[in-house]
């Protein structure tokens, strides 16, 4: 993200989040932080607010109060001089290109090869070349091992392998 975010900053940082609905208050000043490379997971009731969390994260939700920080930038303010204002549109567009989701059930496109399936998307949004978003693509499908697999379509992978 920022130049200036140190590698020791948390990864994500609630400071005292607040989340209602109407009258029901589903965050209740939440503080957490995430370090970069933890694995986190959130455990709790159904009803408890832990989809919120996640929508919030991913700019799905707004948020009532406090501030959540990703990569040390405020996600849904941004900085005027020392203060922090409402983001804008262009401010949640810029931190959403560093958002990531996989969701349980995911969806592949199926009549698209693995590397076809990594591609289309920074090539037909993104304006990416081809050859660009191909050597990206491989060089992700190196990162979680399955180059092997660039060419074969969905349904030829476990659901491990489609997950990743
Ligand atoms: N869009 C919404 N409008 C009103 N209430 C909501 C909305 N989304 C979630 N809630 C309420 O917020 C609470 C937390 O929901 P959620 O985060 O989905 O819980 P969990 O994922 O832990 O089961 C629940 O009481 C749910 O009914
Ligand atoms: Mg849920």
């Amino acid at each position: 993200m920022n130049d200036a975010t140190d590698i020791c900053d948390p990864i994500i940082k609630f400071d005292k989040v607040v989340k209602r609905f109407g009258d029901h208050v589903v965050l209740d000043e939440l503080d957490f932080e995430v370090q970069r490379g933890e694995k986190v997971t959130i455990i709790g009731p159904s009803g408890s607010g832990k989809s919120t969390v996640l929508r919030i994260l991913m700019t799905l939700e707004k948020i009532n109060d406090g501030v959540v920080y990703v990569g040390g930038e405020p996600l849904w303010h941004q900085r005027k001089g020392e203060s922090l204002e409402p983001a804008g549109e262009q401010h949640l567009r810029q931190m959403r290109s560093h958002l990531g989701m996989v969701f349980q059930q995911f969806n592949l496109f199926p009549h698209m090869t693995v590397l076809r399936n990594l591609t289309e998307a920074p090539v037909q949004v993104l304006g990416v070349s081809k050859a660009e978003a191909r050597k990206r693509g491989m060089e992700l499908l190196e990162m979680v091992g399955l180059t092997d697999q660039a060419d074969k379509y969905p349904h030829q992978l476990s659901g491990g392998q489609q997950q990743r």
